[in-house]
């Protein structure tokens, strides 16, 4: 588990060492798509720019994607609509249409394939139709060609669907590879396995405390899908959410429908082709879930490859793997000034799994903060209304424990030591949790060895979870994850877990 089809080929990045004097114009944290985008846009605007990624370029979400850029986003723009108003789906739908049309043109200029792809939302069951014509509806009301469908021929049950042409798709590691080679040919600068660790707003300039040592700029993005260090507002409103993808060699007998194909219905199934020469595989992914959930995660792939073999009969699984992405509160991805930066810091994330048109779109208007300008287009600013209903109507649906994870995230208040799950559960799955006084600790065994490590999240004292699928322990408020032997993974934490 965990090893994403995109790696088996992946072209190498053109990394480079921390710029030798370490002061830039610009800092930026993460090497995920959101960051190389907007440093390429900074270096082309004449700024010196450094990217610091802790893991390798495309580690977090950006390399382990589905990779289907569309503005047709399941039911999102009804969902807006619905949920804070008409005008706020029209300034998402505009932002989104501005990150997908940069991101067609950079591909073109770059000579990264990418291949036009239908979009498709599908109503997998009766319960699913009204959302299917509400998408249409609304879409179309935007200005979207969409075209609705009774029914579409595919292997599973397909109800109502709603489809959008003139999509994309592609292999996110070679538009990763082209993001860097741009970078660096515009004058900037991407360094792998640099951690940053503290962030730090003087009068005039940025401090950045960094795993190599220290580094300023005039300005720095956290473009680590979670602003890192933080513990206020933003962190608190923005939900993270592991999902699964699967990768399978189909029997050539078997008819794939074309298209990128998402469910109306949660838990989503999301389907796409990916040919690679004359070999075509398909991808399979969904059971989102929130990251640090206590049920066995292995399970969400055995579901995943029930579902496929039940329709694709004699598909032979090759790949199985997950990651995660951030889901605000108000739906509405952010892009914004960190008021505790002073002015400097910037941050943006949240795009709900549909970063691929989204991050662009993002990167376009940090690119105009960070020059002072007003941004042309923005994702819209969700209601105070509509914030209320989709945290009440979450919290109507939601299973008890869920319930107190996203109070806890809107609280930052957690760690108590009722949350773990009991020794059993946890043995089960390759782990076992206990006490020492009053500290849960947890105690792992991969590869041989015993791991032992306090389960207290160094970010905000959240009580981790053993993630037995990924053999890491997992944070619910924030997304902060560990390996076995608590190392740091990705969230907002910026250290590793005590040893025990
Ligand atoms: C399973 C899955 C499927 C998806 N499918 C689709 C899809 O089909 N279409 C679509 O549009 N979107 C999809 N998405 C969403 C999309 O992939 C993401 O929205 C997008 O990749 C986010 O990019 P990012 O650069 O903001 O974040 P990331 O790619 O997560 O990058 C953040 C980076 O910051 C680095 N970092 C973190 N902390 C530090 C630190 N302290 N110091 C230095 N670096 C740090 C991380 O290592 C990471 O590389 C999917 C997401 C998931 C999880
Ligand atoms: S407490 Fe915030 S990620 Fe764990």
């Amino acid at each position: 588990m965990n090893s994403p089809l995109w790696r088996d080929d992946a072209p190498t990045y053109p990394t480079s060492p921390l710029p030798t004097d370490r002061r830039v114009d610009l800092a930026v944290v993460g090497a995920g798509f959101t960051g190389l985008i907007a440093a390429l846009l900074a270096a082309r605007e004449g700024l010196s720019v450094a990217v610091l990624e802790a893991r390798t370029v495309g580690a977090g979400a950006s390399g382990a994607t589905t990779a289907k850029a569309t503005v047709l986003q399941g039911t999102r723009l009804s969902t807006l609509a619905q949920t804070h108003s008409r005008e706020l789906a029209a300034d998402y739908l505009q932002a989104n249409q501005a990150g997908l049309n940069w991101l067609r043109d950079f591909c073109r200029e770059q000579g990264v394939s990418t291949q036009a792809a239908t979009a498709v939302t599908f109503a997998a069951t009766d319960s699913g139709i009204e959302n299917v014509e509400a998408e249409h509806q609304t879409a179309q009301a935007l200005g979207l060609p969409t075209v609705l469908h009774d029914s579409l021929p595919a292997p599973f049950p397909v109800h109502a669907a709603v489809e959008l042409p003139g999509q994309l798709q592609l292999n996110p590691t070679h538009l990763l590879a082209a993001l860097v080679r741009a970078v660096n040919l515009a004058g900037g600068t991407v360094t792998e396995h640099v951690r940053v660790t503290g962030v730090r707003a003087d009068t005039d300039r940025v401090r950045l405390t960094t795993s190599l040592g220290p580094l300023t700029a005039r300005q720095a993005v956290l473009a680590t899908a979670t602003p890192i260090t933080d513990k206020r507002a933003t962190t608190m409103e923005l939900v993270p959410q592991r999902s699964y993808l699967c990768a399978f060699d189909p029997d050539p007998a078997v008819e794939i429908p074309e298209g990128m194909w998402i469910s109306a219905e949660s838990p989503t199934i999301s389907l796409r082709t990916y040919t690679d020469g004359d070999r075509t595989r398909l991808l399979v992914g969904g059971q989102g879930h929130r990251t640090g959930d206590f049920r066995p995660t292995a399970e969400h792939v055995d579901t995943l490859t029930e579902w496929t073999m039940r329709h694709f009969p004699g598909a032979r699984r090759t790949h199985a793997w997950s990651a995660q992405d951030y889901h605000p509160v108000g739906m509405v991805p952010h892009v914004e000034t960190l008021h505790w930066g002073g002015g400097r810091v910037l941050f943006a994330g949240g795009y709900s799994k549909w970063g691929l048109a989204a991050a662009p779109a993002a990167a376009l208007q940090l690119a105009d903060l960070l020059q002072g300008r007003p941004p042309q287009l923005t994702f819209g600013s969700p209601s105070v209304s509509g914030t209320l209903k989709t945290t009440l109507s979450r919290q109507a649906s939601a299973p008890v424990s869920e319930i107190r994870n996203l109070a806890r995230t809107l609280t930052g208040s957690g760690g108590h030591r009722g949350d773990a799950p009991d020794d059993s559960t946890a043995e089960d799955n390759g782990a076992a949790v206990f006490r020492e006084g009053i500290h849960p600790v947890g105690e792992a065994f991969v590869d041989g060895r015993t791991c032992r490590v306090s389960l207290v999240c160094p970010h905000m004292g959240g009580t981790l979870a053993w993630n037995g699928a990924e053999e890491s322990w997992d944070c619910p408020l924030h997304g902060s994850r560990f390996t076995a032997g608590g190392r740091l993974l990705e969230g907002p934490a910026v250290k590793d877990l005590k040893r025990h």
